[in-house]
């Protein structure tokens, strides 16, 4: 698989003289007696710290590809995405989530955004203080999003991040999935007089969302709340404000969010309206701080030392050298739990294309899987197959060196595990390693206990979990996302590949719940699943 520039075809050479070569060899002591390969490939930036020295780079390495970052035309991508030009091209439109998070005065729409984010702190305060009530009086103590992608994930994850930061008085739910039951076990266990629903949607079209919604609305009078009284417990949140309204929603009580900001990069607009009940207008307001921070990084580090540059490269040199499926995201942070299946629709929604920019389809491979799960748990799951499985995943590995909570002699043992186990992957063990293990009795072991090693990692650390660092830890996968969607020569901000499945399943949804009439349109398979199921919801 090939791109046509130069350093990729150097790169190509250069994985050839050294795809053999063993990372532990590179940290012995013989070779780095100082030693100095940790701090030569650690970097900071944003208020993070990434070491990138137990991955398979050497300087030749990462002068290449930050030759390819340049050849790709990353810098000119970058600095046309934040001067809002036309980035998204099959939708006409910028992509503007950074100017979501500008300070200045000159920023693109920063008046406008300026506004909506006051609207937004004002009902927020109003929520908060207890000011805002419920039909009966009560003030709301339930807040409840429904929203999906990227209107659900990216504030899920923050609020659950920032939990240490949420007001005692509020609780926030998130329902996303039009399976009824993600919205009965949340409304089941709560009071309708003390909830806020929070309806969050792009488009206000979306199959999911507007069910939930409706459901939602049926809770609400169903339980006694007048009609003329739903506006006390109904928000919304679109860039299709028209829609909000025809839907029921006070006018008042629409938020607006714009064409210019992608799903799944919006959670710093009023799509993250949830979060700014749960944590504060200034904590909201530091979570964009932490976001600016990376992004005046991004858009000034020189590349050589640019974290989301770097990262990006270095994903791209295991996706596309090493031919790499996939890639693991392992947070060890109870708090971070939802950051794997948010940087999910962040990179494969993003990245998941055949088209080039110019409608030529690639022939090199795209978007990696990206996967995770907090550690420890990962652990005691697939980390078996990570250490001694056939493939190569590499990993990034995030550490948060001080504890958000008050059980502080947990964190060392957390840390200890996330530290030994980038450790580990590097080190591997060796034959002779692991027949000394093995001892004269047991040779038979010895393969079973070996550990090939020289398993990349990348390990992020974070001083604290604070808004600012979270908001910082966004922008970087973000801008990761960027550069290496310039690399790939593809538009990571459309998402043309959820269309088709949508358009089907109102065919299929048609098919199902008709009275009556044959199901024969569908290729066999298909037909008998929607027969079978049709019998069954006919019971
Ligand atoms: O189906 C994909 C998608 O369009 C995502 O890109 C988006 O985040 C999600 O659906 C929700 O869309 P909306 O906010 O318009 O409801």
């Amino acid at each position: 698989m090939t791109n046509p520039l130069p350093a990729w075809s150097a790169l190509q050479t250069h994985y050839e003289q050294i795809r053999n070569e063993q990372m532990r060899d590179w940290f012995a002591p013989a070779n780095d007696p100082a030693p100095t390969r940790a701090e030569r490939y650690t970097y900071a930036g944003g208020g993070l710290a990434a070491d990138f020295s137990k991955n398979r780079i050497n300087d030749a390495t990462l002068k290449l590809l930050v030759q390819l970052a340049r050849e790709a035309g990353v810098e000119q991508r970058r600095d046309a995405m934040f001067a809002g030009e036309v980035v998204n091209p099959t939708e006409g439109r910028a992509a503007l989530h950074t100017a979501l998070r500008a300070t200045e005065p000159n920023a693109p729409f920063h008046a406008q955004i300026l506004a909506e984010k006051a609207k937004m702190a004002k009902f927020a305060d109003a929520v908060r203080s207890g000011a805002w009530t419920g039909y009966t009086g009560k003030r709301i103590r339930h807040v409840v999003n429904i929203g999906i992608g990227g209107s659900d994930l990216g504030p899920k994850m923050v609020v659950h991040a920032l939990k240490h930061l949420e007001t005692p008085e509020l609780d926030s739910h998130f329902v996303s999935n039009v399976d009824g039951a993600d919205l009965w076990r949340v409304i089941e266990d709560i009071d309708p007089e003390e909830t806020l629903a929070i309806i969050v949607s792009k488009t206000f079209t979306t199959l999911e969302t507007m069910t939930n919604a409706r459901s939602m609305r049926d809770w609400f009078v169903q339980h006694g709340c007048p009609e003329d009284a739903l506006a006390k417990h109904f928000v919304g949140v679109s860039a299709n404000p028209a829609e909000v309204v025809k839907f029921g929603i006070a006018k008042e009580n629409v938020f607006e969010m714009w064409d210019w900001v992608g799903g799944r990069y919006s959670l710093w607009s009023a799509v993250g309206l949830s979060i700014m009940i749960a944590i504060g207008p200034q904590q909201f307001d530091e979570l964009l701080a932490g976001a600016h921070d990376m992004d005046e990084h991004f858009r000034t580090a020189p590349l050589e030392k640019n974290l989301p540059v770097l990262l990006g490269m270095i994903g791209i040199w295991y996706r596309n050298f090493f031919g790499s499926q996939s890639y693991l995201v392992a947070p060890y942070s109870e708090a971070l739990h939802y950051l794997p299946s948010y940087l999910q629709q962040l990179e494969m929604e993003s990245n998941g294309k055949q088209a080039r920019l110019d409608g030529k389809f690639v022939d090199y491979a795209t978007s990696a899987i990206t996967w995770g799960e907090p550690g420890t748990n990962g652990q005691h799951a697939f980390f078996q197959m990570l250490h001694q499985g056939t493939t190569i995943v590499p990993i990034d590995f995030i550490a948060v060196l001080t504890p958000e909570h008050p059980l502080a002699d947990h964190h060392p043992k957390l840390l200890a595990n996330c530290f030994a186990q980038s450790e580990a992957m590097m080190l591997g063990r060796t034959e002779e390693e692991a027949k000394k293990i093995a001892g004269p009795d047991k040779p038979e072991l010895v393969p079973h206990i070996m550990f090939p090693g020289n398993r990349p990692t990348t390990t992020l650390l974070v001083d604290a979990l604070t808004a600012r660092s979270l908001g910082a830890l966004i922008a970087l996968y973000e801008h990761k996302v960027l550069v290496q969607a310039s690399v790939w020569n593809i538009n990571p901000f459309d998402q043309w590949g959820v269309e088709l499945g949508k358009i089907l399943g109102k065919v299929v949804e048609a098919d199902l719940t008709a009275a009556s009439g044959d199901v024969k349109a569908h290729d066999s398979s298909t037909s008998a699943l929607i027969a079978r199921a049709r019998a069954a919801l006919k019971r």
